[in-house]
This record gives C-alpha cells, sequence and structure tokens, in this order.
C-alpha cells in the first residue's frame, strides 16, 4: 500500500493557476515576443496587441515561475524559455501547450461528461486543427527518438523486412527501425495533412529511399502490401473496440505468412488503476475524443486471436503486444 497524500498534496493536486498562466502566455506566444533583447511590458503589449496593465500581471507571475527575469522595469526570457518557447527556436515545444490549452474547455466538460457519459467533443483537435496536429506531432518526434530504437531492438529484427508503420505520424519509428535495421524498408501510412511534416522528418534522416509515404484513411483504405511487421503505435486510443477489432482483422490480411503485427499503446492494466499516467490518460481521451478509450493488453490479445494470429504475446507489460501469422495462414 502506498503511503497517505498530504493535505499540502491535494492542495497541489487541485492547483492550476500556474498551468493557465504558462499555456496563455504560449498562446499569446509571449516568449516569441521578448526574443532578443528585454522589453518594457508596454513594449510587449504593443507586439502581441495586449492591455498593457493586465499582462503586467501575467508577465510578473512568469517571473515568479521562473520562466522570465526582470530588471528594472525591463522583462527578459529564462535561458529554458528561450530555447523552448521562442518560435524560432530549434527546440521550441511550444506546438504542445497550445494543444493543451485548445483542449482546456473540453476539460471544463468533465464534470457533465461523468455525470451524463455523454461525450462533449465531436472530433479530435487533430481533426478540427490538423496543422496544429502535424506541429504537435513533430514535438513528439523530436522528444521521443529514444523509445523507437529500443523497440526495434526488442523485436530482433533481421533481414530484408517490409514494415508498415500504420498511422506512423512523423515516421518516428519508422526511421528509427530502418537506422536499426539497415535492410528494412518501411511505409508510413497516415492521413495527408499528417503526412506533410512526415516528408520533412524523412528526408532530415536521410532516408528517402527506404521510407515510402502512403496516403489515406487506415479504416477505409487499402493499406498496400503484403508487410512482414506492422506497427500500430498510440492510434488505437482515439477508436473504438469494434473499430480496432475490424482493423486488427485487416492488418492480418495485409501481412505476408510468418508476418507480425506489434502493437504498441498506453494499455491499462487489469485493475484500470495504474500505470498511472495512464489513468489520467484515459480520461483525457473521453474528454478530447469522440469515442476513444484506454484498453487493456487483454483486448489487443482478443483483437489478434479473433483476427487469426498465433503466438499472441505480451512483450511488454501495458505497452507492446505482438502476434504472428502463420506461415500457413
Ligand atoms: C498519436 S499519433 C501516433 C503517431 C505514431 N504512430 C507514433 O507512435 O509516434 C496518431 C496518428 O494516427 C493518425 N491517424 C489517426 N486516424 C487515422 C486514420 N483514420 N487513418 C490514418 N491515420 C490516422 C494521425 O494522423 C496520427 O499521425
Amino acid at each position: 500500500m502506498s503511503r497517505e497524500l498530504s493535505l499540502a498534496e491535494i492542495f497541489q493536486l487541485g492547483y492550476y493557476w500556474e498551468t493557465k498562466i504558462l499555456l496563455t502566455a504560449a498562446k499569446l506566444d509571449l516568449f516569441s515576443a521578448l526574443d532578443g533583447k528585454p522589453k518594457t511590458a508596454r513594449e510587449v503589449a504593443e507586439r502581441i496587441g495586449a492591455h498593457e496593465p493586465t499582462l503586467s500581471l501575467l508577465l510578473n507571475a512568469l517571473v515568479a515561475m521562473k520562466l522570465l527575469a526582470k530588471e528594472g522595469e525591463q522583462y527578459g526570457n529564462s535561458s529554458v524559455a528561450d530555447k523552448h518557447l521562442v518560435r524560432r527556436s530549434p527546440h521550441y515545444i511550444g506546438h504542445l501547450l497550445l494543444l493543451h490549452d485548445a483542449e482546456w474547455n473540453n476539460w471544463g466538460k468533465l464534470e457533465e461528461t461523468i455525470r451524463t457519459g455523454n461525450r462533449s467533443v465531436d472530433r479530435h483537435v487533430f481533426e478540427t486543427d490538423p496543422e496544429l496536429g502535424g506541429n504537435v506531432l513533430a514535438v513528439l518526434d523530436r522528444i521521443g527518438r529514444q523509445s523507437g530504437p529500443e523497440l526495434a531492438k526488442r523485436l530482433q529484427l533481421m533481414g530484408p523486412l517490409r514494415m508498415l508503420d500504420l498511422g506512423g505520424g512523423a515516421g518516428t519509428n519508422a526511421i528509427a527501425f530502418c537506422q536499426v535495421c539497415p535492410e528494412l524498408t518501411a511505409t508510413v501510412f497516415d492521413l495527408p495533412a499528417t503526412l506533410r511534416v512526415t516528408e520533412k522528418t524523412v528526408k532530415e534522416a536521410g532516408l528517402d529511399s527506404r521510407i515510402a509515404l502512403r496516403s489515406g484513411n487506415f479504416n477505409r483504405d487499402s493499406l498496400g502490401g503484403p508487410y512482414d511487421l506492422v506497427l500500430m503505435s498510440d492510434i488505437l486510443h482515439y477508436q473504438t473496440d469494434e473499430s480496432n477489432e475490424v482493423l486488427v482483422g485487416k492488418v492480418f490480411a495485409h501481412l505476408a505468412p510468418g508476418g507480425r503485427l506489434v502493437i504498441k499503446d498506453r494499455f491499462l492494466d487489469e485493475a484500470g488503476t495504474g500505470p498511472a499516467w495512464t489513468t489520467a490518460f484515459a480520461v483525457h481521451i473521453l474528454v478530447n475524443t469522440q469515442e476513444g478509450g484506454c484498453y487493456r493488453t487483454g483486448d489487443a490479445i482478443r483483437w489478434m486471436a479473433k483476427a487469426g494470429f498465433a503466438s499472441i504475446v505480451e512483450l511488454e507489460k501495458t505497452a507492446v503486444v505482438q502476434g504472428v501469422k502463420n506461415r500457413d495462414a
């Protein structure tokens, strides 16, 4: 049994003022306005189109939060803000904060959703604002580079495999798999708006001769193939159980005999109370998607068994499940 929370920790859990101050500063692109030399509140207000006395309150709070520094009447970015919150920086992660801000009003409807069971959104922000979605994927690609190579090594891939990275986003995994396995070639299948980002990341990685892009909706369009390996990484939590079952069956048909499907996702444990981050993510999916959900590895095993996969194993607890298509299937 873990230790009891203290009262101070309960207060901390319920406290979101600083969160919204940071998200609003990112929305106002305030850190980019402070790029270069320090400025007074009046100068910043003129740049971003804001009411100076009100803006000063926000700027002072950001100083106390150590994102800005103040000397006399002038405000400047801290070095971490300069590196990660100024748009021109190659390390800019503000798109992720803009996504959280775009989802803010959905969270405000959580009580209603819990009372009625009805979802408050009819489309995910990736569909309503594909440009923001693409930019977020580019940020996730940059900060998530280490997990792809680890997965590729764990799968012990060898030889000239044909891989499909389904809903592959910025191509993070396809790129990592190509880098770990010199003979592997990959296809990244995704929506056309996303593939604009993928094209850039694949080119930057120097892998355009080994990674093809295939545009479409994986629920409606042919996936091409046949493939020796299909990866579904972080795509199934946006969909219903029924759609996932159908999609896994579709993938089975696009695999060569002996090929394998690897599903990597944020699965809940059997009790539904862990991993801790995933329990909160399940609520996030509830308020921000029309029909998504966090599943258990048992669900993925059931989808695979129904499709006809054999040798189905949970390779990493609450994270990775693999099924193999029999050679005579
Ligand atoms: C959370 S991202 C995961 C990206 C990547 N697989 C990864 O693990 O980094 C979900 C991806 O699924 C794509 N996607 C969602 N619905 C899709 C659909 N119906 N057809 C094709 N791609 C889709 C999105 O465009 C996005 O790139």
